[in-house]
C-alpha cells in the first residue's frame, strides 16, 4: 500500500516521504480500515509516541496521522460492534502506525459510525479538534449555561470547535488570536475578540473558564483572568501558572465513540461547521511543507 513515513525526528515535516509499505493486519479487537481521508497534526512529529512504541522501542519507519474516515475492510479476532463495509471515523492510537496510508489497523472502540451524508474529508477533520473541544469543555471544564469562556486560538482547529460548542452550551464566548483571525472567530460564534498582538489580555476581566491552545506566556497570563472558582483548561502542556482560587487541568485527547457520535450529529444538523483544505495523498508531503500550507485544517484525500 502507499503510505507516508517518517524516519528522522530531527528534520520534521521535511523528512516525510511517500513509499510502499505492507498492508496492516487486524489484531484482537482491531479493524482494518481502508482510509478514504486522513488528518495529520505537524506537532505530532515532536511527540515520543511517533518514534517509539509503548515500551520505548524504536518504531521507525513510522506512519504519521491519527485521524481517519474510511470503510472497514477486515475484522480482527473477537471484534464486535463494527462490520466489514461500514463507514467509520475516529482517532487512532498514538503509538501505532497512523492514517496517512491506504489502510490502517485500529482498535474498533476508537471508531464511530460515519453517517452516509457526511463526506469522508469532513469526518477525518473531526476526531482531534472535536474530541479535544468536547472533553476540554464538558468533561474537564464542566462548562455551565451563562458562564463566560475565553477561547484562545478561536479561529484554529480546536478553538473553532470550542467556540461553537460553548455557544451551544449557553456560554458567553470571548475568542482570541492574531489580528487577522478576528472575523473567522466571530463567524464561528465568538461574541467578542481579543487580538493578542495588539490588545491587553488582562482587560478581559474575570472569566469562568479559559480554554488555552497556545501555552507559554499567553497561558501564564491567562491564569490571572480567571475569577474565583473558575477553571484553566490547557492542551498545550502542563499549566505554568494556576488560577489563584480555581482549577487548572491539562490533558491529552482520548478516543471516545459516544462523543464522536455527538459531534458528527452536530455536523449533520449544521450546529458545527468545519474549516478544511483538501490535498491528495500524492501531494501530502508538499501539503505539510510550511511554505505550501493550504487554508484551514489540511485533510488528505487518500482514496479519490
Ligand atoms: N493535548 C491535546 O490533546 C491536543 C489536542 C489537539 C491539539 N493540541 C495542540 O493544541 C495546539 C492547537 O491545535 P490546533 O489544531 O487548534 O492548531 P491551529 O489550527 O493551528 O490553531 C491554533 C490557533 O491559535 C493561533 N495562535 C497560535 N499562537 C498564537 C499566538 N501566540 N498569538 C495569537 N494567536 C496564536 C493560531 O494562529 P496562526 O495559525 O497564525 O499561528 C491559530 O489560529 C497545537 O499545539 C496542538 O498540537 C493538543
Amino acid at each position: 500500500m502507499k503510505a507516508v513515513v517518517v524516519t528522522d525526528q530531527a528534520v520534521g515535516t521535511a523528512g516525510m516521504t511517500l513509499v510502499e509499505r505492507p498492508e496492516p493486519n487486524a489484531a484482537i479487537n482491531d479493524v482494518v480500515v481502508q482510509v478514504h481521508a486522513s488528518g495529520f497534526t505537524p506537532g505530532e512529529l515532536t511527540w515520543p509516541s511517533t518514534w517509539t512504541d509503548r515500551l520505548g522501542r524504536d518504531r521507525t519507519p513510522s506512519i504519521p496521522g491519527h485521524e481517519l474516515a474510511g470503510v472497514v475492510s477486515a475484522l480482527g479476532y473477537g471484534t464486535t460492534g463494527l462490520s466489514v463495509g461500514q463507514r467509520v471515523f475516529g482517532l487512532t492510537d498514538w503509538t501505532r502506525d497512523g492514517t496517512l496510508a491506504e489502510y490502517v489497523a485500529v482498535e474498533a472502540r476508537n471508531l464511530a459510525p460515519l453517517p452516509g451524508d457526511v463526506d469522508f474529508t469532513v469526518g477525518a477533520s473531526l476526531p482531534i479538534s472535536g474530541l479535544t473541544a468536547w472533553q476540554g469543555l464538558f468533561v474537564h471544564g464542566r462548562v455551565q449555561v451563562g458562564q463566560s469562556v475565553l477561547v484562545h486560538g478561536a479561529a484554529g482547529g480546536v478553538g473553532s470547535m470550542v467556540t461553537q460548542l460553548a455557544r451551544e452550551a449557553g456560554a458567553y464566548v470571548i475568542g482570541t488570536g492574531r489580528a487577522a483571525d478576528r472575523q473567522v472567530a466571530l463567524d464561528f460564534g465568538a461574541q467578542e475578540f481579543v487580538d493578542l498582538e495588539n490588545d491587553a489580555l488582562e482587560d478581559v476581566g474575570g472569566v469562568d473558564l479559559v480554554f488555552d491552545v497556545i501555552g507559554g506566556d499567553i497561558g501564564k497570563r491567562s491564569a490571572g483572568v480567571i475569577r474565583p472558582g473558575g477553571t484553566l483548561v490547557t492542551i498545550a502542556g502542563p499549566a505554568e501558572a494556576r488560577p489563584a482560587d480555581g482549577r487548572a487541568i491539562d490533558f491529552v485527547v482520548e478516543a471516545d465513540r459516544a462523543q464522536l457520535s455527538e459531534i458528527v450529529r452536530r455536523v449533520r444538523d449544521g450546529r458545527l461547521l468545519t474549516n478544511i483544505g483538501v490535498a491528495a495523498l500524492d501531494d501530502a508531503v508538499a501539503a505539510y511543507n510550511p511554505t505550501e500550507r493550504i487554508k484551514g485544517k489540511t485533510i488528505i484525500r487518500v482514496r479519490p
